[in-house]
């Protein structure tokens, strides 16, 4: 698995240099009139490479406008706002703390962006902007991962009654804030669009599913019309072996070696399943609700592929040119986020907000966020290090600051 990561723009697409230098000499007009810079800053609209053009946009003063996904992170002895104890909820695979991870230096970090400060999260502010809202995570164990560290960190303010979820199914959760009145729900979709399996009871890992790109996946469509806040991400799941489906039809395949049908690349059936899940978001008749791409999340293995021996044994940040987006990873992020684009701009005429919800840039140069070999349960086989989900508490906490401070800016506080 590939885990070196970079913000540089790739190397191929001229058209893309070509934008760097529009935005640029955008810039170098602006720096030399007196037009709002606001208006090119806007968070959601800023491409991932921007960051690296630091020298001349690290000059510049955005104000509260400033683009809070591009910065580093800075030592902060007080370290995290909860803990095991103080969240009951934090699920074993996570609780790093339970199953003997030794350091916790990993915690004393806050993220500071470029030009701005991201506020620590506040879990009462949090809660009177969602004050009689409701809020939905779809996606893989990631999108649990998330929405836990929210649970948690709400927690230091009032905890959930828990009246609606399968205690047998934690895949599908449903909880209520009821002296807020705000619903927090996670559907499990890590295809976003309908799968199903061509061997129900062969092995876990690389089974062959049957993706059907242009269908959605009801288990959280159907239900998803009346939520406020809705937060979407995949990963992982699509470096797997899948049959591509459109119209019914076969159209390819990644990986199924089977005889007669054209290889695709997982981008493929990537970039379709984020455009399927946004139209089913833009064309739902009463979805009224504001949408988020929460993007890729960078997994770290180390000295080993991830059943391989692979491991993340890391105690600290590492620095930017030591870890970079690239690879896989870069094509997976820049192809979700101009899915984003796309609904955003669709979304504007039928009055539909999408945003982008950034994490990958902060993320990847935290290695040493992962359980590694603390996240199991005794029974299970300790010899796999989990290098992908996030301990809690941990810097995957900081996806919630970010949360909130989007939630700010969209309801003008
Ligand atoms: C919390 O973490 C401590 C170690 O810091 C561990 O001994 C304890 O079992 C954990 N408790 C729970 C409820 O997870
Ligand atoms: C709670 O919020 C829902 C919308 O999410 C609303 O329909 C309902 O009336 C609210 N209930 C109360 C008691 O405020
Ligand atoms: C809970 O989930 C299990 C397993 O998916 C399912 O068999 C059961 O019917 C569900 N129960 C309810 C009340 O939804
Ligand atoms: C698809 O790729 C596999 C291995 O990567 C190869 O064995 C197979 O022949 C390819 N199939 C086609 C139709 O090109
Ligand atoms: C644990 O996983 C490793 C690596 O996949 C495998 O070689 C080993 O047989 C597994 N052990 C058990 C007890 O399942």
């Amino acid at each position: 698995m590939v885990l070196v990561i970079d913000f540089t723009p790739p190397k191929n697409p001229t058209q893309k240099y070509t934008t760097i230098q529009l935005v640029l000499l955008a810039f170098a007009v602006i720096l030399f009139s007196s037009v709002p810079l606001y208006f090119f800053t806007n968070t959601s609209s800023s491409p991932p490479w921007l960051s690296f053009t630091s020298n001349l946009i690290g000059t510049i003063n955005f104000g509260n406008n400033c683009n809070m996904f591009r910065g580093k992170w800075v030592y902060y002895p007080n370290g995290a706002s909860y803990t095991n104890v103080t969240c009951s909820e934090i699920f074993d695979h996570q609780n790093c703390m339970k199953f003997g991870r030794p350091d916790s230096e990993f915690l004393k970090w806050r993220w500071k962006p470029k030009q701005c400060e991201l506020p620590l999260f506040d879990a009462v502010q949090f809660l009177e902007l969602v004050r009689g809202k409701s809020m939905a995570f779809v996606g893989d164990s990631l999108g649990r991962n998330h929405m836990e560290s929210l649970l948690c960190l709400l927690a230091s303010a009032v905890y959930p009654e828990d009246i609606v979820s399968n205690k047998t199914d934690s895949r599908f959760k449903i909880w209520i804030y009821l002296n807020y009145n705000f619903t927090l729900a996670s559907f499990w979709s890590p295809y976003l669009v309908k799968a199903t399996e061509t061997e129900p009871n062969g092995p876990t890992y690389n089974r062959l599913i049957n993706l059907y790109l242009d269908e959605t996946n009801s288990d959280w469509a159907a239900e998803i019309q009346r939520f406020d806040y809705v937060i979407i991400s995949a990963g992982r799941w699509f470096f797997g072996p899948q049959i591509f489906y459109e119209n019914g039809q076969i159209v390819g395949c990644h990986l199924c070696q089977r005889n007669g049908i054209k290889n695709f690349t997982m981008f493929y059936g990537y970039r379709k399943a984020f455009g399927t899940a946004f139209r089913t978001l833009l064309n739902l008749k009463n979805y009224r609700g504001i949408t988020f791409l929460r993007t890729l999340s960078p997994a770290h293995f180390e000295n080993g592929e991830w059943n391989k021996g692979g491991e993340c044994k890391r105690t600290g940040p590492v620095s930017k040119l030591e870890m970079k987006l690239d690879g896989a990873d870069l094509e997976l992020y820049e192809t979700q986020v101009e899915e984003l684009k796309a609904a955003e701009r669709e979304g504007k005429v039928k009055g539909l907000k999408f945003r982008l919800l950034d994490i990958t840039e902060a993320m990847v140069v935290r290695p040493d966020g992962h359980p590694n070999h603390y996240g199991h349960r005794a029974d299970e086989n300790g010899t796999i290090a989990d290098c992908v989900h996030w301990c809690l508490p941990g810097p995957i906490d900081t996806w919630n600051a970010f949360l909130l401070h989007m939630l700010k800016k969209i309801h003008g506080k």
